[in-house]
């Protein structure tokens, strides 16, 4: 019976990491991965996270089911951080496991609503969404939003693109530290995108899954509040799997922002998407994150270790650029140094990304993403040297 299951698409990170695996190199570097790493290549578990985990040991008196959208004080907390009074009773909150599953009952809503809106995406983007929407059903169309090779985002023919939405369509877009290009709009052309969308009565729906990484929390939180202070409708999802590094304990958010006709409609379409996908979240990570969020001191214990990290990837970032000057006299990687969070783009052609990995042995995912926290100080120059190489005319 099996033998008629299609062949399914590869994730190119998996691909990524299964080339690494069977390089037999010793000296391979590895900037496939899609989570924060340290000097040793290790991704500890935060001591907040900990003292939360003992607490909960501790205290937590049942594990029965939750409601379907989970527990409505992580909802009531976790939406609080995120965008302040702006939350409220009249959102429809649901913690999901992770920030993916987040997307996915969205997804599905839009793709089972009669209207099948577009959503609309930046191009290039998180690897998962067409995946996740495709599965879905939803339809969805893309804009160009970055050009690796001139190593700059653009604006205006994103812009130019979204004229070919209609009223009631959705633009999903990230928060901040854009997966996979590392290049952030700026608070002006943020402010201009939200225009566009408020005049072509389009509805933002807003990925957040590297908060504190490109600034504080808080600052980091600014474009979910601008957009929920703005606009009527909106989607928010969240995963905490990277501020919190717990990726594996899978905590995450919707949130919607609907008229208020339109909530205890939505809210039912969300609990019976939930209940025939993946009926319950699980509990233990959001259950760190409520902890933590709701102690002041395990609060500031998170954040001085969210800082930390966030000084790490910035520290690397700087490294590259200096060991660049130092080495060449040269900037063709300056922009790394602008960039936030721990994805960019290398500026390099199909042809030079296989030569980085033939010649040098550094694996980076297809499309050129690099994992920068990956970087320890020995492998800066590395790097560095090996791109320059690479992009070098052949004589
Ligand atoms: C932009 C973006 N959104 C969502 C996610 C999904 O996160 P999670 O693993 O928590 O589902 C990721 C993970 O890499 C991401 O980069």
């Amino acid at each position: 019976m099996f033998e008629t299951v299609g062949d399914y698409p590869v994730d190119p990170i998996m691909i990524g990491a299964e080339y690494f695996a069977q390089d037999p190199r010793s000296d391979k570097l590895n900037l496939t991965v899609g989570i924060y790493q340290d000097a040793h290549g290790e991704t500890p578990v935060l001591q907040a996270v900990k003292r939360a985990e003992r607490q909960l040991v501790e205290t937590q008196k049942t594990k029965s089911y939750l409601a379907l959208t989970g527990d409505a004080e992580y909802c009531a907390v976790l939406g609080r951080a995120l965008i302040g009074a702006a939350h409220d009773a009249t959102w429809v909150s649901a913690q999901t496991a992770g920030g993916a599953v987040a997307l996915r009952v969205m997804a599905d809503l839009l793709a089972q609503m009669p209207a099948r809106p577009t959503v609309w995406m930046q191009r290039p983007t998180y690897g998962n969404y067409v995946p996740i929407l495709s599965a879905a059903g939803a339809r969805f169309a893309d804009v160009p939003y970055y050009d690796p090779l001139r190593r700059e985002i653009t604006f205006e023919q994103m812009l130019d693109g979204l004229s070919a939405a209609r009223p009631g369509d959705v633009f999903l877009m990230q928060g901040v530290c854009h997966n996979p290009t590392g290049a952030d709009m700026t608070p002006e052309q943020i402010e201009a995108l939200l225009d566009a969308l408020e005049a072509r009565g389009l509805v933002p729906w807003l990925d957040l899954a590297y908060l504190g990484f490109a600034g504080s929390f808080e600052e980091d939180c600014a474009t979910a509040r601008l957009i929920a202070e703005r606009f009527e409708e909106c989607i928010l999802c969240i995963t905490l799997s990277k501020s919190f590094g717990i990726y594996r304990d899978r905590a995450g958010a919707l949130f919607v922002k609907t008229r208020s006709a339109d909530r205890a409609r939505v809210h039912r379409a969300v609990t019976a998407i939930v209940r025939s996908s993946a009926s319950h979240a699980p509990d233990h990570g959001p259950s760190v994150v409520r902890t933590i969020l709701q102690d002041p001191e395990l609060t500031a214990m998170w954040l001085g270790e969210l800082d930390a990290m966030r000084a790490r990837v910035a520290q690397v970032r700087t490294a590259l650029v200096q060991a660049e000057h130092d080495i060449f006299g040269t900037g063709e990687l300056a922009y790394l140094g602008q960039q936030a969070g721990m994805f960019s783009l290398l500026p390099l052609t199909d042809a030079q990304e296989a030569a980085l990995t033939r010649e040098y042995g550094i694996h980076v995912v297809k499309g050129g993403r690099v994992n920068v926290a990956r970087l320890g100080p020995g492998d800066i120059p590395w790097l560095v040297k090996a791109v320059h190489a690479v992009m070098a005319p052949v004589a």
